[in-house]
């Protein structure tokens, strides 16, 4: 329901700044701020408070749940939901076998809003309010995407993706009528509502040297243009881009030849970097997002954060559904928490939590609209039970009875271990509701 003065009471948690890898104990950056109302006038956020607003406000109690900004998926491909859940192939083979031919069909119209849709409300149904995603090479597909995004109010980043070469019949296009392509998108969808563009070349191999120069001058004519694409994500795609572009230094430096590193480029995966590309990606800004998901289904690797850390570049985290096994951030989180746990890292809450909303609209350069309950945010947010299910909710209970100085935060993460799409009660995009769990009442949901 529309309304222009909503107060929810719930368990608030959000983030000032990013916690780090510091001791979870230490609650850098992190904003708790229980049993409080969240006020939000004409879709934004207009303040926090212990005592309840007057009788001018529609009151919403959600006692004993927890309220965050919804989550920023910064890497998922929208038509892979047809392929999602794949068996037996890593990243190059599942792409001929299982991505393509999937691809192919949203050159329908039909198909494309279709599925547009589905993904879209599938996001929402999850706990995500922004994404940056790939349709396909298909114009249509990037069309439908944005106009089901504006429907749902929703901050949207995407683009048509470019791909002229190692692709099959009907998934390729040609330097010219791309260019064109894109100029006709970004002039009816840049800008408009919480759309924004992304320059989006799928990855190095399938553009010609002459498609990434067309991608870079896209970038540098508009500097408020995203870029978005994958990088050093498998072993045999490195050696492969290496054999295709001998005269670069590595992956990365294909991009940069090509104008394509910028602070609002977004680059999934980044596992197979050396020190100067990582020195490379914090002199431009560009940023890494993280998909632990994709990569531990499709056996990419497991991505040094520490190392991205310490060299000062962006990262934040990705479902990268189709290769990505589920659009849930928790999940995904949780995921991520155990590549770090291969690697001797231990991935806190808090940093996690934080890289998955307010790094993220940081990273993107959006903070001053997603990300956070600040006065004057955009109000997308989530309401989440804290568990579902005995294990979940005796795991809660628990964690909710000790008194020490950890004990939130173990709270938090058995939460975002345990929990998942399932968890959510209702999500809000500016205020507005656009999901809500239809098996709990509505008077309060609970
Ligand atoms: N590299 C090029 N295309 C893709 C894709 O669709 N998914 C993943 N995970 N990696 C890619
Ligand atoms: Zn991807």
């Amino acid at each position: 329901m529309t309304t222009s003065r909503l107060a929810l009471f719930g368990d608030l948690l959000d983030f000032t700044a990013d916690p780090g890898f510091a001791p979870p104990a230490e609650m850098r950056g992190v904003r708790w701020r229980p049993g409080h109302w969240l006020l939000i006038e004409q879709g934004r956020i207009a303040g926090v408070q212990a005592e309840a607003p007057d009788a001018g406000w529609q009151r919403i109690d959600h006692r004993g749940r927890l309220v965050m900004p919804g989550f920023i998926d910064t890497h998922v491909h929208g038509p892979q939901l047809d392929v999602i859940a794949s068996h037996g192939l890593a990243l190059l083979d599942w792409l001929n076998t299982y991505t393509f031919p999937a691809e192919q069909r949203h050159a329908d119209p039909a198909v494309a809003a279709a599925g547009a849709a589905l993904f879209l409300d599938a996001l929402l149904a999850h706990g995500s309010t922004a994404a940056v995603v790939f349709p396909t090479v298909h114009k249509v597909s990037a069309e439908a995407l944005f106009a089901a995004a504006g429907e749902r109010g929703m901050r949207l980043v995407a683009g048509k993706v470019l791909m002229d070469r190692h692709a099959p019949d009907g998934l390729r296009d040609d330097v010219v009528q791309a260019e064109r392509d894109c100029l006709e998108l970004i002039a009816r969808w840049h800008g408009r509502q919480r759309l924004a563009y992304a320059v989006t070349v799928r990855f190095a191999a399938s553009s010609t040297p002459a498609q990434l120069a067309m991608a870079g001058r896209l970038c540098r004519d508009d500097p408020t243009l995203y870029m978005h694409t994958h990088v050093a994500e498998n072993l045999d795609e490195v050696r492969w881009i290496g054999e295709l572009f001998p005269e670069a230094r590595s992956y990365l430096d294909v991009y940069h030849r090509h104008g394509l590193l910028h602070e609002r480029a977004v680059l999934a995966h980044g596992i197979w970097l050396d020190a100067a590309d990582r020195a490379l990606l914090a002199d431009t800004g560009a940023q890494i997002a993280h998909a632990p998901s994709s990569n531990l289904f499709l056996g990419s690797g497991l991505f040094d954060w520490q190392a991205a850390v310490a060299c000062g570049h962006k990262v934040s985290i990705a479902s990268d559904v189709g290769g990505g096994t589920s659009l849930s951030m928790l999940r995904t989180l949780a995921d991520a928490y155990k590549v770090q746990a291969l690697r001797g890292v231990r991935l806190g809450a808090w940093k996690a939590l934080h890289a998955a909303t307010r790094g993220a609209a940081e990273a993107l350069g959006l903070a001053a609209e997603i990300g956070h309950f600040d006065v004057g945010a955009t109000a997308d947010l989530c309401v989440w039970d804290w568990a579902v299910g005995p294990v979940a909710r005796h795991r809660d209970a628990l964690a909710l009875g000790r008194a020490d100085g950890t004990a939130l935060h173990e709270r938090v993460f058995a939460w975002m271990t345990l929990g998942d799409e399932r968890n959510l009660v209702e999500t809000r995009v500016a205020g507005v509701e656009r999901w809500s769990d239809p098996q709990r009442p509505p008077e309060g949901r609970r």
